[in-house]
């Protein structure tokens, strides 16, 4: 039967999943999230808190919506904004790809980008300044605050997690990246709730400040922080692992090597979830899913661009940096299975 839709927001594809045995050697399905009219995971989000504030009376029509996104939420809210009729400003920074920042554009949006990192907060820190200024010049802004709303993780808890649980009955290990966490504790939340065995791994990005290790730059936008955010708990994760960026992106452009474009979270998770369950008491049948926020289209010009990927990743640092790390700073970076236990 055809789908047909007049809400934009109506559209989710909500049970495709990629088998990455022949490419990865591991039972790894990945849960695809990038087939709606927003392209990634972050329309459930940007959907449940514009729905939640809508409901509870903090956000009316007349008024402007601003949100802090590296990218994917801001397309989303773009979206829902011109659907709902909105104004919506998105403060952005210079990692946003230049498709993302078009695409907001294209959907009406306001777009600010920051292009000076704050020097302890680094760029999100900065982005959450600008809103903050924008929202005490203007009465009527409205921040939706996706770091701290529980809205975004309550989408996740209410749909992703549920979803997963229910195509795959059998799941032992669930890999989920963390940006805002909400994806993460939603689905992390559920899970303890309803399938308790389900070992839920955290998959971050090197540079990231969320598991309390320490802040570095980052470039592929989607994972990692450098504010911790309010939604994040801990206590719901059994394991997390991080993995450096150049890594991410040699994992895309294997997958793409197989006909598979996705976004660079995407390329972070299955590298994250390869290396953790190859360190793992799990053999080969264990029975895994990592979650796919988005596909490669807005990464054509850094991720898959040679040029941008060696200016960005030099062979020679790269090189260096596996011949020269001590072992305590592999251990505090990429190393799995080094908060096992938790
Ligand atoms: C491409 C991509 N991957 C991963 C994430 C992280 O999702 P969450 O914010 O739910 O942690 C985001 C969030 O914006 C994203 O855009």
């Amino acid at each position: 039967m055809a789908t047909i839709v007049s809400n934009p927001l109506d559209f989710n594809v909500r049970d495709l999943y990629v088998d990455l045995a022949e490419i990865t050697g591991r039972r790894l399905l990945l849960k695809c999230e990038g087939f709606n009219f927003a392209g990634s995971i972050k329309l459930k989000a940007a959907m449940e808190i514009v729905e939640s504030m809508e409901r509870t009376s903090r956000l009316a029509p007349g008024q402007t919506i601003v949100e802090s996104s590296s990218g994917n939420m801001g397309i989303a809210l773009s979206m829902a904004a011109a659907y709902k009729g909105y104004h919506f400003v998105c403060v952005t920074d210079v990692r946003c790809t230049k498709g993302a920042e078009k695409a907001m554009a294209a959907l009406g949006a306001e777009v600010h980008i920051v292009r000076t990192a704050d020097s302890v907060r680094g760029f999100l820190g900065a982005r959450l300044d600008q809103v903050s200024d924008l929202c005490r010049d203007n009465d009527d802004y409205v921040w939706l605050n996706q770091y701290s709303n529980p809205s975004n993780w309550e989408a996740h808890y209410r749909t992703t997690g549920p979803q997963i649980a229910k195509a795959i009955p059998d799941l032992q290990v669930l890999f989920v990246g963390a940006g805002t966490t909400g994806t993460l504790m939603g689905c992390a939340r559920y899970f303890r709730a309803e399938r308790p065995s389900v070992k839920i791994v955290a998959v971050d990005t090197v540079g990231s400040v969320t598991f309390g290790t320490p802040a570095a730059p980052r470039l592929i936008p989607g994972l990692g922080t450098s504010v911790v955010p309010g939604i994040f708990d801990e206590s719901f994760v059994d394991d997390v692992i991080h993995v450096r960026e150049a890594r991410s992106i040699e994992m895309c452009r294997s997958l793409a090597s197989h006909g598979f474009l996705f976004g660079g979270s995407t390329g972070t998770v299955v590298r994250g979830a390869i290396d953790w369950l190859e360190a793992s008491q799990f053999d080969a049948s264990v029975i895994s899913a990592a979650i796919a926020p988005d596909m490669g289209w807005n990464y054509t010009d850094t991720i898959y661009d040679d040029e941008w990927r060696d200016s960005s990743f030099p062979a020679e640092a790269e090189a260096a940096y596996a011949n020269t790390c001590s072992e305590e700073h592999a251990k505090a970076h990429d190393e799995p299975g080094i908060y096992a236990g938790r």
